[in-house]
């Protein structure tokens, strides 16, 4: 789809996308139910009732993004993506400006994916808030309250938030307390992601692998056991972790069925390896399954 400019009062501008996840590519989303609800309460707002902008903490790979890519599915909105780092300034949340193609024009704007979502009544995902600095989180604050508005120097405009528009954050568990308290307090309720029960990873496992490997019960009790064994302090794995090494045990075990390891010795370009997975059952092994979790986590 051509990407077209538009009118914000007297300028004509770019917008950001909103992201469309690609729910193929993702394992079927698995459990979640009371955060779900607990976010979806918070965001239920009407003309007397302002919706609430939740913030999700929990270690990488839980599941926040995630959580937020299925909102925004179940609420039929679009949602706009923003990542915090250390280096963003409070301009880069509303707008930037950028030399322009067309010969006309020396710059043009380019609106925020906070900008956008608040004129579409999109849901604004901002990630990692706790990597930013207070001085640009400060032009939230407006956006936060009940003024919901958001005043861009660069543009010279005010920007309104539609009625459907909703925040919601993350970050992970050590930088929830270097928020601001200006920003603390208008981030509420905190919401703990936490690691999911061994049923839901197994669960997660058993939707994304099934169709790949048919003695999956076995290598799910080979997993915990190799997880236990090796994982120093017990902590449990995330979605991510698991999803990993299950991925890299079944693409050692595809590239060893496809004599990859002798293929790798006379490479001629007639006879090029492919890159792209196969659809049939793969035969995993417990050794497969052992050598992908040490070579991610030793
Ligand atoms: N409940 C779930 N059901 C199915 N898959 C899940 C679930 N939670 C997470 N995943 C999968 O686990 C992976 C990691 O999740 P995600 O990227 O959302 O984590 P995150 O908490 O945002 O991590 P980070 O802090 O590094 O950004 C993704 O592939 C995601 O699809
Ligand atoms: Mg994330």
């Amino acid at each position: 789809m051509e990407k077209k400019k538009v009118q914000l009062n007297n300028k004509l501008v770019w917008p950001s996308e909103p992201y469309k996840p690609d729910t193929g590519m993702m394992p079927e989303f698995v459990g979640r139910e009371s955060e779900m609800e607990l976010i979806m309460a918070a965001w239920i707002a009407g003309k007397r009732t302002l919706p609430l902008s939740p913030v999700l903490v929990g270690e990488p790979g839980v599941g926040k993004n995630r959580i937020v890519y299925e909102l925004a599915r179940f609420t039929g909105r679009d949602i706009y993506l923003f990542q915090g780092h250390e280096d963003i300034t409070a301009e880069d949340l509303a707008c930037t400006v950028r030399f322009s193609d067309d010969k006309a024009n020396m710059m043009e704007y380019v609106l925020s994916p906070l900008v956008c979502a608040m004129l579409n009544g999109g849901i604004f995902f901002l990630d990692e808030i706790g990597k930013i600095r207070p001085r640009a989180l400060a032009l939230l604050v407006s956006v936060l309250d009940e003024r919901r508005y958001i005043d861009s120097t660069l543009l010279g405009e005010r920007v309104y938030a539609q009625p459907g528009f909703r925040f919601i954050a993350a970050t992970n568990t050590g930088e929830v307390s270097l928020l601001p308290e200006f920003i603390r307090s208008r981030v509420r309720p905190v919401i703990k992601i936490g690691y999911p029960p061994r049923v839901e990873i197994e669960e997660i496992i058993s939707r994304q692998f099934k169709p790949r490997m048919d003695n999956l019960a076995t290598l799910i009790e080979k997993f915990w056991a190799l997880w236990d064994e090796r994982i120093k302090d017990k902590i449990p794995p995330t979605p991510r972790d698991a999803i990993a090494v299950f991925s890299l045990a079944s693409s050692i075990s595809d590239f060893e069925s496809r004599g990859g390891s002798e293929k790798l010795k006379s490479a001629i370009k007639a006879d090029a390896f492919t890159l792209e997975a196969g659809d049939k059952p793969q035969a995993v092994s417990s050794k497969h399954l052992e050598k992908a979790l040490r070579k991610l986590y030793d």
